[in-house]
């Protein structure tokens, strides 16, 4: 495949980014999207340029570090799939693809593709945890009975990698799935019961504090996540917060 790439260059955090072209041939339709970029990027280091700085780590759907915006969509065009997982085959030989950051006030650009997404590890500090008492006394976890469906419920909410696409896909730059799935997978389980209300009301504060915008259920975080978090999460997480502020 023959491809015209339309990729947001950025020095720093501080410098001005522009959409900077490359041509680019001989891709095969089977190599992943980020081959594709490390196929440019072995042509750019030889020519003395910079090569395009992108986020990944695992490249099988699991870490969440891959972050691209690919033609106007978070992950790109596939469905339920990381950018890391979506391949050349979705695109047609001629194609001009444009290539951008994920664009939050809430996750600034650190370099070309590169964004901050360390909101995400605050949120996760101020509650996404159970305390566990290790004195040696602590109860089996098997040991405490969880129904299925809530077993089900809690394990489809901890498939949230932390990617952020939700963020990048919401016209307000909502991180209400993401931390919705944060709150959904405790408060669906015994063990999370505890520090319930505390957790919900901590996450919630310091995703505002982090400067995310506010949900009006328009469900493009829905669509474009990954994993399929549903928007249910956010519903729980919202009955979750009255709950706790109706217990002080
Ligand atoms: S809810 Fe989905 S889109 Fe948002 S961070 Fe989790 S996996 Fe990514
Ligand atoms: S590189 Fe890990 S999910 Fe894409």
């Amino acid at each position: 495949m023959n491809l015209t790439l339309k990729i947001w260059r950025q020095k720093n955090a501080n410098s001005k980014g522009e959409i900077v072209e490359y041509p680019i041939s001989d891709i095969s339709p089977d190599i992943s999207f980020l081959e594709m970029l490390d196929v440019l990027n072995s042509q750019l280091i030889p020519a003395g340029e910079e090569p395009v700085a992108f986020d990944h780590d695992c490249r099988e759907g699991i870490c969440g570090s891959c972050s691209l915006y690919i033609n106007g969509e978070a992950h790109g065009p596939d469905r339920r799939v990381t950018t890391c997982q979506l391949h050349m085959r979705k695109f047609k030989d001629g194609d001009t693809i444009f290539i951008e950051p994920f664009r939050a006030n809430a996750f600034p650009v650190v370099k070309d593709l590169v964004v901050d997404r360390s909101a995400f590890d605050r949120i996760q500090q101020a509650g996404g945890f159970i305390s566990i008492n290790t004195s040696g006394n602590t109860q089996d976890g098997n040991a405490i009975p969880i129904s299925k469906h809530a077993a089900d419920e809690a394990m489809d909410a901890a498939t949230c990698i932390g990617c952020g696409a939700c963020v990048a896909s919401c016209k307000n730059s909502s991180a209400m799935l993401f931390v919705g799935a944060k709150v959904s997978q405790y408060a669906l389980l015994p063990q999370g019961q505890v520090e319930a209300a505390d957790r919900v009301q901590n996450m919630v504060a310091q995703m505002d504090l982090e400067g995310f915008g506010n949900c009006t259920n328009t469900g493009a975080c829905e669509v474009e996540c990954p994993k399929g978090i549903s928007l249910e999460n956010i519903a729980r997480m919202n009955r979750e917060l009255v709950k706790a502020s109706l217990k002080g």
